[in-house]
């Protein structure tokens, strides 16, 4: 297949082919847009079936940072990279240096981080070889944990949608549907429950969804009933394309918010909730706190300026729900839309992480 008449081709700048015969690597980078800064965004790790699939995550995903790093307000473009290989079997010292190596080649215009397939002991050994990575703990630098700021954004952004659909401006006493209480879901629980709201939770994990009950008193319901459990809000927080034509007509809540990746199953889905007087909190706007982390790493942000950020995602809320409400469009598409005016203002001269 060529690159350029890929169904996911959207004008890249770069998309870049490794393969290191030594160590058996073979990594494709999409850079998307280096418009606002060095594209960023992480490295997946994947047995893909074929060259065309890991190519297809690429050019999607690399896309999505484009769009994620520019609703955050972040000097970043968007970028991705694809390692083709199984994460169980395949990793080794070599592997990881070669990856090092290409990332190199890019001369800082793309910087990576996490992704699936990649753990926190994978990411020092590629920057024994690169230093365009980021988004783990390194010595010296600002932690590399996202999830507190992700669930910081979450809570934040719930409570903006709450009070545009709701018009009130605490969660005390509505009842909301947290689905996932992994690091973020669990932090976004328990500062809800902190505020007063009542939580009816899932897990798949049933740990987790006993230290909910216990700690917070939430009601536990099996996985297959909380994204159309009888709520004022439903906060993803577990997996994606949860939102579509089946859960839709059931849906009870009035408010999604939640910091899954891709909860819409199709972009068309956010028309259905926007019909359905639902009010949707663009995931990729609101889960921008993991993000702002990253950046914080490559730029040397402190905390406090980390989380000055993160409150912005209100801001930015306010602007998508306004929007969407004086347009009559769904909030996702107005989400690209600030996105796409944010990236077309700045000029389109790619700037390389130093
Ligand atoms: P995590 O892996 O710590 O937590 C996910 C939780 O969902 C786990 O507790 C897991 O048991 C649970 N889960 C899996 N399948 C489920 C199901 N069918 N029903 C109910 N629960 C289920 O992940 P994390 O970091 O909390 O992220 C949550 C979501 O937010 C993910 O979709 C992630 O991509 C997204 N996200 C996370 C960011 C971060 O900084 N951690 C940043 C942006 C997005």
């Amino acid at each position: 297949m060529s690159v350029f008449e890929a169904p996911d081709f959207d004008h890249h700048e770069a998309v870049a082919f490794f393969d290191d015969k030594a160590s058996g690597l073979r990594a494709i980078i999409a850079i998307h847009s280096t418009a606002l800064g060095p594209a960023c965004g992480g490295t997946r790790m994947f047995k893909y079936a074929t060259t065309e699939e890991a190519l297809t995550d690429a050019l999607r995903l690399s896309r999505g940072m484009s769009y994620k790093s520019a609703i955050a307000n972040l000097p970043l473009g968007g970028g991705k990279a694809v390692v083709i290989g199984d994460p169980a079997r395949d990793k080794t010292d070599a592997l990881f240096l070669a990856y090092a190596n290409a990332i190199n080649t890019l001369a800082g215009r793309y910087v990576t981080a996490m992704d699936v397939g990649m753990t926190a002991k994978d990411m020092p050994v590629i920057a024994r070889g690169t230093k365009y990575i980021a988004g783990f703990d390194q010595p010296g630098k600002a932690g590399g944990d996202s999830s507190p700021p992700t669930a910081l954004g979450v809570f934040i952004g719930l409570k903006e949608a709450v009070k545009h659909r709701l018009g009130v401006d605490s969660t005390k006493g509505l009842l909301i549907a947290v689905q996932g209480l992994g690091k973020v879901g669990m932090n976004v629980a328990r500062r809800l429950h902190e505020e007063g709201a009542r939580l009816v939770v899932a897990d798949v994990n049933d740990a987790s969804t006993r230290h909910a009950a216990d700690a917070f008193g939430a009601k536990v319901l099996p996985p297959d009933a909380i994204v159309t459990a009888d709520c004022d809000v439903l906060s993803p927080n577990a997996m994606g394309a949860i939102l579509n034509d089946v859960t839709i007509p059931q849906l009870h809540a009035r408010v999604i918010a939640g910091a899954a990746n891709n909860q819409l199953a199709r972009d068309e889905h956010g028309k259905a909730l926007q019909a359905r007087g639902i009010l949707y909190a663009p995931d990729y706007a609101i889960n921008g706190g993991g993000i702002i982390r990253v950046a914080a790493q490559i730029y040397d942000w402190n905390d406090a300026e980390v989380e000055r950020r993160v409150l912005t995602i209100g801001d930015t809320l306010r602007e998508i729900f306004h929007r969407a409400d004086v347009e009559g469009l769904p909030t996702n598409q107005i989400a690209d839309r600030i996105a796409e005016e944010r990236m077309a203002k700045k000029p389109a001269q790619a700037k390389a992480a130093e």
